[in-house]
């Protein structure tokens, strides 16, 4: 008969004892600490004379084995059942009816949503980056070097960089996305880059924080009638009007050669604004063919690779869809307002489905 019968029926009836993790802590210390009784046992093994040594120290061994087992396997099963508990105290209905008194999808949410179904629809995908961007990416790489006036005209924040003495600032536009997007992935590239920029300016029409949306395609074919198509497919299904108007004006940007800004037309009818009828014009965006410096920033042989991008303003197509005059009030978080503009978040955006 084993010596350690006693220890093995002790064993068996504190395991009974054990109900959760504090209690199974107890009973580990109790047998496997360094007081604990398998470890005295194993302490006095010293003793022996050298058969009976061996011959015990398997037999411990088995039982310590055991023990360790049953700490390990219930560890599994105790933290198991209290997870079981969480998640059927924290389930959530997704039955029950929408409350009237619920949030609504905020307009800016919503034109991200409708610009990435349209574009994801053309075989865009969407990228990301910081909203804390380093200068090199914000500017430098997008070949505006350092007394560039478009620094100055972009108003920017910068922030104290932790990592090295090179500055950081807040993106002052979604471009720089397509820096870090070129860095990362070879040609062809389709990509949007929805997201937040910042510039030191508010009045009516600026606030400090505001949303863009970059466009980016990368390829060994791409020209300006591309570009065009492509912007005019995205504003026509956008506004949801096959009669849109758009016209291209020549301008400068230091990332794109030759650079544009495209207007559409527009009406004005009392205080509301109808796009796609009438003479007057109003800027939404400004694109071009992607400046070979930038290409070379990025490792892109010029030679072999071209592409166009765009970038265009989030409430401004918010509001020129939705019919809000004021952009500050777009983050005044005014409840009624909210509840007026906003949208239902049961009607996800799709060309499938309706677009709003
Ligand atoms: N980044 C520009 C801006 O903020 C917009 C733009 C993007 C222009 C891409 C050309 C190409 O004004």
């Amino acid at each position: 008969m084993s010596k350690y019968k006693n220890i093995e029926s002790l064993i068996e009836k504190k395991k009974s004892e054990v109900s959760d993790l504090d209690t199974l802590e107890k009973f580990r210390l109790n047998f496997l600490g360094k007081k604990g009784e398998i470890s005295l046992l194993m302490k006095e093994l010293s003793q022996l004379d050298a058969d009976a040594r061996k011959q015990q120290a398997e037999e411990l061994n088995i039982i310590k084995d055991s023990v360790l087992k049953f700490v390990k396997d219930k560890t599994a099963e105790l933290q198991n059942e209290a997870m079981q508990g969480q998640l059927t105290s924290e389930s959530l209905d997704l039955s029950l009816p929408v409350n009237s008194q619920n949030g609504t999808i905020h307009p800016v949410t919503q034109v991200i949503e409708e610009v990435i179904a349209i574009f994801g629809d053309l075989d865009f995908f969407v990228a990301e980056g910081p909203e804390v961007e380093t200068d090199y990416n914000n500017f430098t790489a997008l070949n505006t070097s350092e007394h560039h006036p478009a620094r100055q005209m972009h108003d920017t924040f910068y922030v104290n960089s932790s990592t090295d003495n090179m500055p950081n600032v807040l993106r002052t536009h979604t471009s720089p996305v397509q820096i870090r997007s070129m860095l990362k992935q070879k040609p062809p590239i389709r990509l949007i880059a929805p997201g937040k920029t910042f510039r030191r300016d508010d009045d009516q029409t600026h606030t400090p924080m505001f949303h863009q949306v970059e466009g980016l395609v990368i390829d060994n074919e791409s020209n300006m009638s591309h570009l065009k198509g492509c912007l005019e497919t995205f504003l026509k299904s956008f506004f949801e009007t096959d009669s849109l108007k758009m016209r291209f004006r020549p301008s400068h940007f230091p990332f794109t050669e030759p650079s544009a800004e495209v207007d559409i037309g527009y009406k004005k009818k009392g205080n509301q604004l109808i796009i796609g009828e009438g003479d007057d014009w109003l800027e939404i965006l400004g694109c071009g063919m992607v400046h070979p410096n930038v290409l070379k920033n990025v490792n892109i042989n010029p030679d072999e690779y071209q592409g166009y991008a765009f970038g265009m303003g989030i409430e401004r197509l918010a509001m020129l869809k939705y019919g809000i005059s004021d952009l500050r009030t777009f983050f005044d978080n005014d409840l009624r307002w909210n509840k007026h503009y906003g949208f239902s978040s049961i009607n996800i955006p799709s060309l499938i489905g309706d677009l709003s």
